[in-house]
């Protein structure tokens, strides 16, 4: 058996980890990893989920097994959270919890080669780095889509290009798309162009699937799901996957949700029963501790969403600053797009080679194909990010 074991590949994620640790210049600014960070560059626990951990420590509930759905008080406040509090949808669809979003868009991608082995997975490109490998894990085709910015200048998704490419996409198909803060090139769909995408999938019968992994961190909670519930309430059926990593910051927890929203409310039974057991033939049941804690968000959320909301605002004015910056020193007009995205990440327009001297001439790690993570931008290193994007 060992003789087909296949040869390590180097991990390029790791390796600019690995170097970055290693670098010894005190400059040193890390926009690889992709967390948030606060204006001092650490990524601590939020105040809210201290004080739910805090509230779950003293009432030491048993640790026997939770259910295959996971925790129910938890998959009923994220469908909320993320349907909306009154939203129609919420009567039909059905959530189960999940190891997190990678672990919800595992789940959907089995769900789906179980029910339509044949159909194809139609994601961006350039696309979040473990779109493809889930996907094809699962035995399902992939193909891409252009994603990429207007070219007025004026910012906002060029959505003819992602219109044109998705002539080919065939009845049964499904639509990978993000559902704000696109990772990595933070152009975001507005409502209109959500429109014609659910129009898109009625018209040729696509099946939407919207992976929401940064709620709260675009342009605030509701706005951020806008497209997402829009998608729900056109079309009869769409798959979500949720996250409750980056907008509760619960990333080792490994807390998210799988939700699959159908046309016919009897149908609810059987979806629950056939998403169980995937996950009966994986994993049986996902961790409790970061879902009991974010079911006490859910619950008592003034505190959790006042913090989220200045993370946002942080990520938002870090952009703006750095957009100001740029003007000032009169850079090149291709990077004013670093303004005009959403969320924590940009993609620069750099080549590997640009990448490389930011690297090497700036202590500055970005990916080699160019992503950012603005979040991990201190104040202080604003100016010199813009010093080092005009000299490269
Ligand atoms: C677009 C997107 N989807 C899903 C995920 C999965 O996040 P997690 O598994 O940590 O919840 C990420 C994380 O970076 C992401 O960027």
């Amino acid at each position: 058996m060992l003789n087909r074991l296949p040869t390590a590949e180097p991990d390029p994620l790791w390796d600019l980890t690995k170097a970055f640790q290693q670098d010894e210049r005190p400059e040193k600014l890390d926009l690889v990893v992709g967390v948030y960070r606060d204006a001092s560059g650490q990524t601590p626990v939020m105040k809210a989920v201290q004080e739910a951990e805090a509230a779950l420590a003293v009432a030491a509930a048993s640790k026997v097994y939770r259910g295959l759905s996971g925790n129910l008080d938890f998959i009923d406040g994220l469908a909320r959270f993320v349907l909306g509090d009154d939203s129609p949808t919420l009567a039909r669809q059905c959530t189960i919890q999940t190891v997190a979003g990678t672990g919800a868009l595992r789940l959907l991608a089995d769900f789906i080669f179980k029910l339509s082995p044949d159909a194809t997975v139609w994601t961006t490109d350039p696309a979040y780095v473990n779109h493809l490998p889930l996907m094809t894990g699962a035995g399902l085709k992939v193909r891409t889509f252009p994603w990429q910015e207007r070219e007025d200048g004026q910012g906002g998704l060029n959505l003819q290009t992602v219109m044109t490419a998705l002539q080919e996409a065939q009845p049964g198909d499904v639509l990978l798309l993000h559902g704000c803060c696109h990772n990595p090139t933070g152009i975001d769909p507005s409502l209109e162009d959500w429109k014609m995408l659910s129009a898109l999938c009625q018209e040729k019968k696509l099946i939407p699937f919207i992976d929401i992994a940064y709620q709260g961190f675009g342009d605030g909670v509701d706005l951020d799901a806008a497209g997402l519930r829009l998608m729900a309430a056109e079309n009869e059926l769409m798959l979500a996957s949720m996250s409750c990593s980056k907008n509760m910051g619960l990333y080792c927890e490994r807390t998210g949700g799988a939700m699959v929203v159908t046309p016919d409310a009897r149908l609810l039974g059987q979806l629950r029963h056939t998403l169980e057991r995937i996950a009966r033939s994986n994993y049986s049941m996902p961790p409790d501790h970061g879902a009991a804690v974010a079911a006490r968000l859910f619950e008592n959320p003034q505190s959790w969403l006042q913090e989220l909301e200045e993370n946002r605002e942080r990520v938002a004015s870090v952009r703006a600053l750095l957009g100001a910056e740029l003007r000032a020193i009169d850079a090149p007009e291709k990077f004013h797009c670093l303004e005009r995205q959403k969320g924590m990440f940009s993609l620069l327009p750099l080549r590997p080679e640009q990448m490389d001297r930011l690297r090497s001439e700036f202590a500055i790690y970005g990916t080699a194909g160019g992503r950012i993570n603005v979040a991990g931008l201190t104040p202080e290193r604003i100016s010199s990010l813009a010093q080092a994007l005009k000299a490269v």
